[in-house]
């Protein structure tokens, strides 16, 4: 059976798993958050030590770390090592520490077979960097989402304060900056919008208006013959 895949491709903040997640819930779609693989396996470096330069330590700890994903109530779970770590993966530490390891091939190499396992096996949304361009490239529907930088700090900013988090806006927005540059000017698979993917910039977009945006091209990709589970539900 031929799966219906969508890919969700964009820089950090642009909105991508506030999106992808409402779209899978009215699709009737599994959601994959790749981002959130590359995490686990930089979570498992920082507990193993291992520093983001060691581009040798960190291929061996590939092979080591055993990263699955599980659903919860339909929410996607992490599991490093048979341990469910999706609580430890949201701190800036592992943020800027996944950025840096995913530059290394051993580490993409994993994490794109694992991805393309689960595209082949039900429909999904699947957001990350590299969706469009790499990991399914016969995706139906592809999608690049971003929005202004200041727009996206905001947005960073709002999440962590909501979390509890003192945090400054200036600093938030050059870590932004700077993990965008690590990501678009790496050797393999930079972040960078598909031939065939549908820009959407969404600094002034609400959510419901960009998940709208990406049913009705869905929809004009042959979604409505196929692929979909929950017709009634949209
Ligand atoms: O989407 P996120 O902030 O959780 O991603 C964290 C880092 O993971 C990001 O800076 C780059 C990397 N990443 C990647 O290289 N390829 C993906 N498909 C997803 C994330």
């Amino acid at each position: 059976m031929q799966y219906f895949n969508i890919a969700i491709d964009g820089p950090a903040g642009a909105g991508k798993s506030t999106i992808a997640k409402a779209a899978a819930a009215r699709l009737g779609f599994i959601y994959v958050d790749t981002g959130a693989m590359y995490r686990a396996m930089a979570l498992f470096a920082l507990e193993k030590g291992i520093p983001p330069e060691d581009e040798e330590g960190i291929r061996k700890a590939c092979c080591q770390a055993d990263i699955t994903i599980a659903y919860e109530d339909g929410k996607q779970q992490i599991l490093l090592n048979g341990k469910n770590v999706s609580g430890q993966i949201r701190t800036e530490q592992v943020g800027n520490m996944t950025s840096k390891i995913s530059v290394y091939l051993p580490v993409r190499k994993k994490m794109t077979e694992l991805q393309q396992k689960l595209a082949a096996n039900a429909n999904v949304i699947m957001d990350g960097r590299d969706i469009g361009t790499f990991v399914l490239p016969n995706a139906q529907v592809k999608i690049y989402l971003t929005a202004d930088t200041r727009i996206r700090a905001e947005r960073r900013m709002k999440e962590l304060e909501e979390k509890g988090q003192i945090c400054n806006l200036d600093e938030i927005e050059a870590d932004i900056k700077e993990r965008d540059y690590r990501d678009m000017h790496r050797e393999h698979s930079p972040l960078k919008q598909a031939e065939d993917a549908v820009y959407l910039d969404t600094s002034r977009m609400n959510p419901e208006q960009v998940v709208e945006q990406i049913i009705a091209i869905a929809r004009k990709q042959g979604l409505s013959n196929g692929g979909k589970e929950n017709s009634d539900t949209l």
